[in-house]
């Protein structure tokens, strides 16, 4: 079967890639193999599939060789190839939740005595991984913020007594909630100067807030994608899922350690993911198309003090040329500070009626919620207000309904603030 990968774009192959019907009696959709484990049609094929997934078969054995659903399995191969055709990278990986992806790959990456520069903000479970978990296998951190320059970044780590062992860029862009922009070929530039013979520096990018669609971090330079496939991958506040992407050898270093691990997407997930996939072209594109009247309409609001919409920043602005260069959409995700503080900003949220008042992003539902107290309480009052999370700030997950109904929705609860 041929996978047509280089005749036609991955939006149109995401209804087929990855699926062979031939092997399925033909069935079209890929079925849910719900096995725990596979038969062997004889000892010397067991044998040869155990010598090609512990040996040094390269994907397509491994992909073809089926032994047991914690180790592989068909829907984890469709869900993985489709991954790996939007991100433009020789392998994906899929787990149990983008949490898992995100430990599993950083305790892959890094060893005893590394150090691990990451920006700041970045997502609170993330956060917590590198600054209180890391720290007892004595993996150190440092952080930077999106404000810092290459050479002060530069200089952070000349200063660390732990400069030869940096193991690992850790940039999530944009950052969550304030849509500040990291320089991800900056990452690239300083990783390239921290590494040597004997440790390669690995930029792993958090691409969960633009989705596979909007930024391309392995074509900017980075090694790793990492995702929360909860959001725009999965799509409909149905699944919990994570995922990487990356060259072919470091991704099957963290499979390798994702089976001992055992946090590998289930059947279920990953047919549910493969199914996702053939609709995120659609999804995004009116999720974004939504966002930005969403944000136009916010900036225009009296009851509004500012608005953080990627969307929104134009030529006079100090990260226009990286934005145009970085990504190719303002996204979904957009915050707004209303006239006032926290009291202000409860009478929106407890006003809006068809959004919905929770946590996440990235669904077919407009999601609201109040990062100060809810996804970023975490964080110290001072970080809070270093990275400018206020006590007024509304977070806006922009979702695929009637724009007119959305701008009517928000009108009204904007009244009642
Ligand atoms: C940017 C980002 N990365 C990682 C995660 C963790 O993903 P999950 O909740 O799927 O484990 C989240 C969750 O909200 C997130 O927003």
């Amino acid at each position: 079967m041929s996978d047509h990968s280089n005749e036609f774009s991955p939006e149109s192959l995401m209804m087929s890639f990855g699926h062979d019907p031939s092997l399925v009696r033909n069935s079209i959709k890929n079925p849910i193999f719900q096995t725990s484990t596979f038969e062997f049609s004889t000892a010397e094929e067991g044998k040869a599939y155990f010598e090609k997934v512990y040996g040094g078969g390269d994907t397509e054995d491994k992909n073809k060789s089926l032994i047991y659903t914690r180790l592989n399995h068909p829907n984890l191969v469709t869900a993985e190839k489709r991954l790996s055709l939007l991100d433009e990278s020789e392998e994906s990986a899929f787990f149990e939740s983008g949490m898992a992806a995100i430990t599993t790959s950083l305790l892959e990456i890094c060893k005893s005595g590394d150090l691990v520069l990451m920006s700041f903000p970045i997502y609170g479970g993330t956060d917590s991984f590198i600054k209180n978990f890391l720290p007892k296998f004595d993996i150190q951190f440092l952080a930077f913020d999106p404000e810092m320059s290459e050479n002060e970044i530069t200089k952070l780590i000349e200063a660390h007594p732990r400069k030869d062992r940096l193991a690992c860029i850790y940039v999530e862009t944009p950052a969550n909630p304030t849509n500040s922009l990291i320089d991800i070929e900056m990452a690239v530039r300083i990783g390239a100067k921290y590494s040597n013979q004997g440790q390669k520096v690995i930029v792993a990018v958090d691409n969960t807030y633009m989705g596979p669609l909007w930024q391309k971090p392995i074509t900017l330079g980075a090694d790793l994608i990492m995702y929360s496939a909860t959001k725009y991958i999965g799509g409909h506040s149905d699944i919990i899922a994570g995922a990487c992407s990356g060259n072919a050898t470091l991704i099957s270093r963290i499979k390798k350690l994702r089976s001992g691990l055992g946090c590998m997407a289930s059947p279920w997930t990953s047919w549910l993911i493969s199914r996702s996939l053939e609709t995120i072209t659609l999804r995004m594109e009116k999720q974004a198309n939504n966002a930005r009247k969403l944000a136009d309409f916010l900036r225009d609001h009296p009851k509004v003090a500012k608005v953080y919409y990627v969307g929104h920043i134009d030529a006079h602005h100090p990260q226009y040329a990286l934005y145009k260069r970085q990504m190719t959409s303002g996204g979904a995700m957009l915050a707004f500070d209303v006239v006032g503080g926290e009291a202000e900003a409860f009478r929106f949220l407890n006003a809006v009626k068809l959004a919905k008042l929770a946590v996440s992003l990235g669904s077919t539902e407009t999601l609201t919620s109040h990062p100060y107290t809810m996804s970023s309480s975490n964080m110290s009052v001072a970080d809070r207000a270093t990275v400018g999370i206020t006590p007024s700030m509304v977070r806006i997950s922009t979702g695929i309904e009637n724009p007119d109904d959305l701008l009517k929705d928000f009108a009204q609860a904007l009244d009642k603030v």
